[in-house]
């Protein structure tokens, strides 16, 4: 599908007020997205796997409004609490998307958010926040156009919360998601995320991913920032390219279960993220001693155990635990015995591969 695709062509109808309520996942990249170009187009595919725990509920109350400008009106209220903070995101999201949905200067909002993680704990929440919104909104336009099938309703809800936060096009449906065009993965798109169009090995099923909360302090370095040093970076062709053909292996990897190569392609994708920071002008360290004692501890454990435990980071100095359900006793022992004391007052948070986005009823969120 083009962008073209996804304008809403309707005939003008004003709604009477109502509610929209959505919940949306966290997902953790295994093949990363850094870097991108205008409008939130992707320089690389990437791939993830979706949470289960770590979510954004989002209840969405549109009003009829006579108030039609150019902007769109809006409260946020951030666990139950007026908050400001989140309008500067969410003013340039509804501006980036109100040419596919212009029916949204037809209403104003009061937008009632949490997360199920906490505040300030160094994960991001912009992917589940942008896609809880955007699913809510979806939700406005198929009040108005009844007859939308769940296929469009899904990939516009991505196209849109694409728009929000590029990682966010992989939160609204599915446990494996690939976004950006890629030659072996069929309908794949840079203009939204689709599900991993193969079966997946059991391995994977039921794959656990274990948050290690390091650093909670504020992003040192921020998504818009991070993408844009992969602008005028003397590695970004090799590193695109290098993510387009671990994206080719992590196919193949996924289908038949070969766990030894997963944990080889994941890993060096962590420390390619990182490394593309490093040599980036300005350059950042983005990992801190306890990251690397991390993962010095990981790598003992799985050579003495030949456990297949392995890590991934973001862009931050959090690390995520990935493992496998059938080993999950052992390796949590571990965790919580090794690894939680070069956490942040020990704090963690226990995750597995989660399926998607789904509605609320809308007195969930008050
Ligand atoms: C390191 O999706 O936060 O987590 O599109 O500017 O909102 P924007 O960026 P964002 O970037 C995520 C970067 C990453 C890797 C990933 O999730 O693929």
């Amino acid at each position: 599908m083009e962008t073209t695709d996804f304008i809403y062509k309707n005939p003008e109808r004003i709604l009477p007020s109502g509610v929209s309520s959505w919940k949306s996942p966290s997902n953790i990249a295994l093949i990363k997205y850094w870097g991108k170009v205008n409008p939130q187009i992707p320089k690389n595919p990437s791939l993830s796997l979706t949470l289960d725990a770590c979510a954004t509920y989002t209840k969405l109350e549109y009003y009829p409004t006579e108030e039609k400008g150019n902007s769109i009106l809006f409260d946020v209220y951030f666990d139950s609490e007026k908050n400001d903070n989140f309008k500067p995101k969410i003013t340039i999201f509804f501006n980036r998307i109100k040419e596919y949905v212009p029916f949204i200067f037809d209403y104003k909002y009061v937008i009632r958010t949490r997360n199920t993680f906490p505040h300030s704990s160094g994960i991001a929440s912009s992917a589940s926040g942008m896609s809880a919104l955007a699913l809510c909104i979806m939700q406005i336009e198929k009040e108005l156009n009844p007859l939308m099938t769940d296929e469009y309703f899904y990939k516009k809800a991505s196209f849109l919360a694409r728009l929000g936060s590029g990682s966010a096009a992989r939160s609204v449906k599915g446990s494996v998601v690939i976004w950006g065009e890629h030659k072996e993965i069929s309908e794949s798109s840079d203009l939204y995320g689709v599900e991993f169009p193969k079966e997946i090995h059991p391995i994977f099923k039921n794959f656990h991913d274990t948050i290690l909360l390091v650093d909670k302090g504020q992003k040192q370095v921020s998504s818009t920032l991070g993408h844009r040093l992969m602008e005028n970076h003397p590695y970004a062709e090799n590193r695109f390219s290098q993510a387009r053909r671990n994206l080719s292996e992590l196919n193949k990897i996924l289908q038949k279960g070969a766990i030894k190569e997963f944990i080889k392609i994941v890993e060096s994708e962590a420390l390619t993220l990182h490394a593309m920071m490093m040599t980036s002008n300005p350059y950042f360290i983005l990992m801190q001693p306890n990251t690397l004692a991390i993962i010095h501890k990981i790598w003992n454990f799985r050579k003495e155990t030949k456990m297949n435990i392995c890590f991934t980071l973001d862009a931050g100095a959090n690390v995520h635990v990935l493992y496998p359900e059938k080993d999950k006793e052992q390796i949590n022992n571990f965790i919580v015995n090794e690894l939680t004391p070069y956490c942040q007052n020990n704090q963690y948070i226990c995750d597995r591969i989660g399926e998607g986005s789904k509605p609320l009823a809308n007195d969930i969120i008050k």
